[in-house]
């Protein structure tokens, strides 16, 4: 997409006569690279932003009008509301996220002195779990923070867009979708505590390799259902738990902890549940110290340990992102792959030596084809910069 037909389509839709009255802003999808439904258990996660995204023009009204159209549902129209009746609406759907987004804003004391037109341009893959839904949450923050220069603090804005999640849609997701998306930065990936939302970056110094995101193009009906019963079962296995043992997350536990106090839980399938929580935040602070000393090998193998955890003891990655990973696991040059979000379907990443990367996409393309009946679509990933306003041509 060129930004020529950004500004056409903007002038178009809205209906200028001037152009370039509007200002433009870009907020980008993610991918994690370990540290998997770990942030509801206040463990760590690893993720980065990519480059693609979310692209937004907007313009101030004269009015208090908020009208929004999306470029990836033409067939919706120009969804409008005033800026006092914020409310959900099914009718709105894709709007609705926007919507959520300036009630809570507007809610926490900061003022929209008019409305606005806005004009969106998304390309994630769509339902490909790479957080198109935060990465509009957050583009509306920053829209709405620089039109009028609220000066909200960012991470304020990473913690709305994870209450519209919450409480405005109703997926009772973690806080890492958002920061990632907020607070991302090019080449690095995050390691974010999510109970203390301390972070660091990372160098990702992958010189030689490349991270490629492979979407199994399987549609995510049940995930956000099933996203809810998982955190649930945490949050019972928690509970069991905290009759022996003084800790108000998963995350508080080493492995040792936890395994000398599993038995309490009592169940199953809980248990499970909480081991994979608990050795997947300390699998994932071990990733990022092998990555700080350079052992790419290590990392790779902590990340197959991830997806296995995922697939047996969590069990939200399914035939599509299986077959992907252990297509993946085969392939010379591969030092590592995993599932990446949510699961249930969406995406699986591989890293991957810069000189095998054609036979990589070839080999795994065929052998998904062959088992799952259709194709999986390939992406050599750039780790990007968080939510910001641009003022150069589009990526
Ligand atoms: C989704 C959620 C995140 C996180 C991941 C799993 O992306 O939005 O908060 O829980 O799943 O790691």
């Amino acid at each position: 997409m060129e930004f020529k037909q950004l500004e056409r389509k903007f002038n178009e839709v809205f209906s200028t006569i001037q152009t370039n009255e509007f200002r433009t802003f870009f907020s980008p999808g993610r991918i994690n690279l370990i540290g998997e439904h770990t942030d509801y258990n206040g463990g760590h996660v690893f993720p980065g932003a990519i480059t693609f995204g979310t692209y937004g023009l907007s313009r101030k009204r004269q009015d208090r009008m908020i009208r929004l159209f999306s470029m990836n549902f033409e067939e919706k129209g120009i969804v409008e509301f005033p800026l006092d009746e914020l409310s959900y609406e099914n009718a709105h759907g894709w709007a609705n996220y926007p919507k959520g987004m300036i009630r809570y804003i507007q809610e926490k004391g900061w003022e929209l002195s008019s409305g606005l037109d806005i004009l969106i341009y998304g390309n994630i893959p769509n339902g490909a779990g790479l957080s198109s839904s935060a990465s509009l949450e957050i583009l509306i923050g920053i829209i709405v923070n620089e039109m009028f220069a609220l000066h909200i603090h960012r991470l304020d804005l990473v913690n709305l867009g994870k209450k519209v999640e919450n409480e405005f849609i109703g997926v009772n997701s973690g806080i890492m979708d958002q920061f990632a998306v907020g607070m991302g930065k090019e080449n690095c990936g995050i390691l974010l505590d999510c109970q203390t939302l301390k972070y660091e970056y990372a160098p990702l110094d992958l010189d030689g390799y490349k991270i490629i995101i492979i979407n199994t193009n399987k549609r995510r009906e049940l995930s956000d259902s099933k996203y809810n019963e998982r955190r649930s079962e945490c949050e019972e296995a928690l509970k069991r738990l905290q009759q022996i043992k003084n800790i108000s997350s998963l995350g508080e536990l080493t492995e040792e902890d936890f395994e000398a106090v599993k038995e309490v839980i009592h169940n199953e399938v809980l248990t499970k549940r909480a081991k994979h929580a608990v050795y997947e935040n300390q699998r994932t602070l071990k990733a990022l110290k092998s990555l700080k000393s350079g052992d790419l090998k290590r990392f790779g193998q902590l990340m197959n340990a991830s997806h296995v955890s995922l697939r047996d003891d969590y069990e939200v990655t399914g035939v599509e992102l299986d077959t992907l990973v252990e297509a993946a696991w085969e392939q010379e040059g591969t030092i590592g792959a995993r599932m990446t979000g949510a699961g249930f379907g969406g995406c699986a990443i591989a890293i991957v030596e810069d000189e095998n990367v054609e036979k990589f996409i070839r080999e795994v393309g065929i052998n998904y084809q062959e088992k799952i009946g259709y194709e999986a679509t390939f992406y050599v990933a750039s780790i990007g910069d968080g939510a910001k306003e641009i003022t150069k041509e589009l990526n």
